[in-house]
């Protein structure tokens, strides 16, 4: 009797076993599919691989199977304020938090230096790669490795002249801020009846889309106008190319100019440094009227004290326009090709009117006060 209770006892354990085993190929089954089935996977002892293999690099979609979405930028580099505030942008936007891995470079205003950090982020398979070109072309080849990686590119801030092989850019159009300034200038000389312009301009890097814009916009205006444009050079967008350009200027155009453009606040900076070291007066009621671009916080404080007349914005805050275009993407959408940032231009005093018209469309001038300054994010 014992050895038949016994035999009976082992049968049913037989019989348990083979259950047991039945029901586990389900659960491995219905895994692949079923995020509930791989959590409870998850309490078994292989939860420790599957964790680490979800933390892998399968070379998929991010978004697609849950990782973070790998994102390259490869910025211009680091030659003002206002690209301190493109980084930072990009920084606060593509975060973990936010369901993104960032990769940054700064390129420090080397086109191959951008060329190889966009071909290493093919290599590291990203998922999207966002390009601020530091130059407006020779893009075309690189653009095309990435289409055929099938990694799609967001342009921002400067333009790709020679190539459509990106899914968006998101920036500014920089030859209506050159015209804004060319039209506030205008109104302002004739408020002031000034009627002879003598300008310098201060441009920023050569070959950016930044500097051709600007300065083919003010051209224009000053074309039109009747106006002389002195000498137009490099400063390179930066605080030290400014003063270097402007020491020149007030040694080889003292007492000839009236107006100084800068094509970005830290050239103005240096340029200040410069009229200051060589005794000319710039800004309200000074010798010289001073117009910059970018309208960085610090440089509005100095419009709001009157030592430049006028800021023409270039709006930093891509990323979240790049983040929007992303979740399109993400989502089979197509994106618009051109997105443009909303931007305001700034000036010292209420004196050429309040409005300008730019191309056609009617545009505040807005009067900075302490409430604007108050209001800046950068
Ligand atoms: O491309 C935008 C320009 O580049 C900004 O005006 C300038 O400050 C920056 O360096």
């Amino acid at each position: 009797m014992k050895k038949f209770v016994a035999l009976l006892l082992a049968l049913m354990m037989v019989l348990a076993m083979g259950a047991c085993s039945s029901s586990g190929t389900t659960t491995e089954d219905t895994a692949t599919n079923d995020t509930a089935t791989t959590d409870d996977a998850a309490t078994t002892d292989d939860a420790a691989t599957t964790d680490d293999a979800a933390t892998e690099d399968t070379g998929d979609t991010g978004a697609a199977d849950g990782e973070l979405i790998k994102v390259g930028f490869a910025q211009v580099g680091h030659e003002s304020d206002w690209r301190t505030a493109s980084t930072k942008s990009a920084q606060d936007v593509f975060t973990a938090e936010n369901g993104y891995e960032l990769s940054f470079v700064d390129c420090d205003n080397d086109s191959a230096v951008q060329l190889d950090a966009v071909r290493n982020f093919i290599q590291q398979g990203m998922d999207y790669i966002i390009i601020d070109p530091i130059v407006a072309t020779g893009w075309d080849t690189v653009l095309t490795e990435c289409e055929d990686e099938g990694i799609p590119v967001i342009v921002i801030d400067r333009t790709v002249d020679d190539s459509d092989k990106y899914a968006s850019w998101v920036g500014s159009n920089f030859k209506t801020e050159g015209l804004a300034c060319g039209e506030w200038l205008k109104a302002y000389a004739a408020a002031q009846g000034i009627t002879e312009i003598n300008a310098l301009v201060i441009e920023g890097s050569t070959g950016a889309s930044a500097t051709i814009g600007r300065t083919e916009g003010f051209k224009e205006i000053a074309d039109r106008e009747g106006w002389t444009i002195l000498d137009s050079q490099n400063g390179d967008f930066t605080e030290a190319g400014g003063q270097e350009v402007m020491e020149s200027y007030c040694q080889s155009y003292k007492g000839q100019f009236n107006v100084v453009i800068c094509q970005n606040d830290n050239e103005a900076y240096g340029a200040m440094t410069a009229m200051d070291q060589a005794g000319v007066t710039y800004g309200v009621g000074g010798d010289v009227i001073l117009v910059s671009f970018d309208a960085n916080k610090a440089a509005l404080e100095l419009v709001k004290e009157g030592k430049l007349n006028a800021d023409f914005e270039c709006n930093p805050m891509a990323a979240p326009d790049v983040d929007a275009v992303i979740k399109q993407l993400e989502a089979g959408e197509t994106p618009e090709k051109e997105i443009y940032m909303n931007e305001t231009w700034f000036v010292a005093e209420d004196v050429a009117g309040a409005t300008i018209t730019v191309d056609g469309a009617e545009q505040d001038l807005v009067v900075v006060t302490q409430e604007v300054l108050d209001a800046r994010p950068y």
